[in-house]
């Protein structure tokens, strides 16, 4: 489909009748000069969907969901943009004129078209050479001898290319692909010197490279044993960019939706063994660096991404170049490290399933780990925590929304330095501070950093933090709502979430609960313990920093004035409120280490 003309998309628009489209699936009562209803993008109990339809939009101010009516059949009915604004077109008596293709855009297509037909009889053919050639014999054994069977073979399309010079060629000549088309697919090179061409492929197991609808579009080779490279791959083609293509991603698509989360590993084979392994939403990249162009395909997909980098050097420098990557495509990225092998594939083969989800849980984030190198190199002195510093915040900066809030808690903490300081030098906040009682839109509870940390902790890990909160004396340090008192309680007690909510009555509660549950890795189950102690100590030295003001406030008030008395009581639990804080501060700094 040719490029929809930018006016004619404004017109289909304009036209659309958003109250009707929207009203298909979504219940809607009017309200002023908008209508509302039950957001159909998530769950929720009384209506915070808005239509309205002088702006053309729709907003959920609960799950913060919106955009126009292209965007509401995209998100509802998984349509692409292009299919969306063709779904519209007819009621809106828009035409959508098929535009003529240029001779160089037909010229394109057709060079593409050629490529793609000789990279298809390739794959074919190498595949049947890996089942049925005598020559392949050693490749079989190889495969089998990683663990990968004829199963493995098909789903994966695995190949063979025999150790000859012009084995493809001469099969693709008999197939009507000639030489000059094969070169251009990359399949085969020309000696200029000897006059001769011959294939780029030999002797090699063949490792298909699929485009997004699973078409072969390039190739890895690699080598069995003895000299050479390790791998040989092809070079870039009409059809295929390795800024952009990564391996597998055909296949793993659906999985990563599903899963909300990719697994993005170096090697082919850790993509195959992890994939036969119960990890289908893995992907690798073809030999070269992350690229932001790999990012723009994975961000359309999921928001987080575990990273399998090398446990050696090499792999913490590619990790902290990756980070800046993530943090630009608005992607939470963890890093998995794997202990006492050299590659994913090794490991699952050695220590099973099981053992690779306890490295998957203990998997943590891209930044932490960045800061943590940032601190180690830079030193505890106070110079080196600024330069650590300096070092995280424009990295802080690139975040937005909830991971922002968890990178500066986190980077708080590992800096030690007060998150308020970090949060002002990154950027503002996201979470609203204190809790307010309007009911009004824009103004409705959200929770603050602290509580809403402590919900996922005792969500997620309630065991781990009932230790902790069993010291605590006061409970209304965590939060001075009876109803969210009364959650807390319920989580320690073991009460599943959903009884827990169907219990409550205020929404914004609903949502907060919700909002947390809904985020999963925050913390490991072994950070839970310490983590939940940072944020009571966090809660103590804010408590003491809010008592301190208002006396200070008292003593301005009374300073110089006939209470003398007075004056002095307040002068003396000012300097015990402050010792409370540098007690508290020096506390919570150690409990970090
Ligand atoms: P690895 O050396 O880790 O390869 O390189 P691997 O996939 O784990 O292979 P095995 O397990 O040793 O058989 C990781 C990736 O780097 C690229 C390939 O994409 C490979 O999958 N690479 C590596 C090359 O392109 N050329 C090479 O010579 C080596
Ligand atoms: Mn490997």
């Amino acid at each position: 489909m040719p490029e929809i003309p930018r006016q004619t998309i404004e017109e289909i628009r304009d036209r659309t009748d958003l109250i009707e489209l929207v009203g298909r699936y979504v219940t809607l009562k009017s309200k002023g000069g908008s209508w509302v209803g039950l957001c159909p993008f998530h769950q929720e109990k009384s209506p915070s969907f808005n239509v309205v339809p002088s702006k053309g939009i729709y907003h959920c101010f609960g799950c913060g969901e919106g955009g126009d009516a292209f965007k509401f059949l995209m998100q509802h009915k998984g349509m692409s943009f292009v299919e969306a604004v063709k779904e519209l077109a007819v009621p809106a008596g828009v035409e959508l004129e098929e535009r003529k293709l240029t001779t160089a855009e037909r010229a394109a297509i057709a060079k593409k078209g050629g490529v793609r037909e000789a990279c298809k009889l390739a794959s074919d053919w190498f595949h049947a050479q890996l089942l049925t050639s005598p020559k392949a014999a050693g490749a079989r054994e190889y495969l089998e001898k990683r663990g990968l069977n004829a199963e493995a073979w098909d789903r994966f399309r695995l190949g063979f290319a025999p150790d000859s010079w012009t084995g493809l060629l001469d099969y693709l000549a008999g197939q009507g692909v000639d030489t000059e088309l094969a070169i251009r697919a990359g399949l085969a090179k020309r000696n200029e010197r000897r006059g001769s061409n011959y294939d780029v492929f030999r002797g090699r197991v063949i490792i298909p490279i699929l485009d997004e609808r699973d078409r072969p579009i390039a190739f890895g080779g690699r080598i069995l044993e003895g000299d050479g490279p390790k791998y040989i791959n092809s070079p870039e083609t009409p059809l295929y960019t390795k800024s952009d293509t990564l391996y597998n991603l055909g296949f793993a698509r659906g999985a990563i939706q599903r899963n909300k989360r990719v697994l993005l590993v170096e090697g082919y084979f850790d993509v195959i063994s992890l994939a036969l392994a119960g990890y289908p939403e893995t992907v690798a990249t073809c030999g070269t660096a992350l690229t932001p162009g790999h990012m723009k395909v994975l961000r359309r997909l999921t928001d987080r991404a575990y990273a399998l980098f090398d446990a050696d050097e090499a792999g913490k420098r590619a990790s902290d170049k990756s980070l800046p990557l993530f943090l630009d495509a608005g992607m939470e990225a963890l890093r998995i490290s794997v202990p006492d092998a050299k590659d994913p594939d090794e490991y699952i083969r050695a220590h099973g399933p099981e053992q690779f989800e306890e490295l998957m849980k203990r998997a943590r984030p891209l930044i932490v780990e960045f800061l943590e190198r940032s601190m180690r190199r830079n030193g505890l002195s106070a110079g080196g925590r600024q330069r650590s510093m300096n070092e995280a915040i424009p990295l802080l900066h690139r975040l937005q929304g909830t991971s922002k809030d968890l990178a500066i808690v986190q980077a708080a903490g590992i800096l030690g330095v007060p998150e308020a300081t970090l949060r002002r030098a990154a950027g503002g906040n996201h979470f609203q501070e204190a809790p307010n009682q309007g009911g009004h839109h824009g103004a409705r509870w959200v929770g603050n950093v602290e509580l809403n940390h402590m919900l996922w902790l005792l969500l997620n890990f309630p065991d781990e933090v009932a230790e902790v909160l069993e010291d605590v004396e006061d409970p209304e340090l965590v939060t001075g709502r009876e109803d969210v008192m009364w959650v807390i309680g319920q989580l320690l007690g073991g009460v599943k979430l959903p009884e827990i909510l169907a219990q409550l009555e205020d929404n914004d509660v609903v949502r907060v609960l919700q909002a947390s549950a809904a985020k999963e890795g925050l913390y490991t189950q072994e950070q839970a313990p310490r983590v939940a102690r940072q944020i009571l100590f966090r809660l103590r030295i804010r408590a003491t920093e809010t008592e301190l003001l208002s006396l200070r406030r008292e003593l301005s008030a009374c300073e110089g004035g006939p209470d003398g008395t007075k004056y002095r009581v307040l002068l003396k639990s000012q300097a015990g409120l402050q010792r409370e804080l540098i007690n508290l501060r020096r506390q919570s700094k150690a409990s970090l280490t």
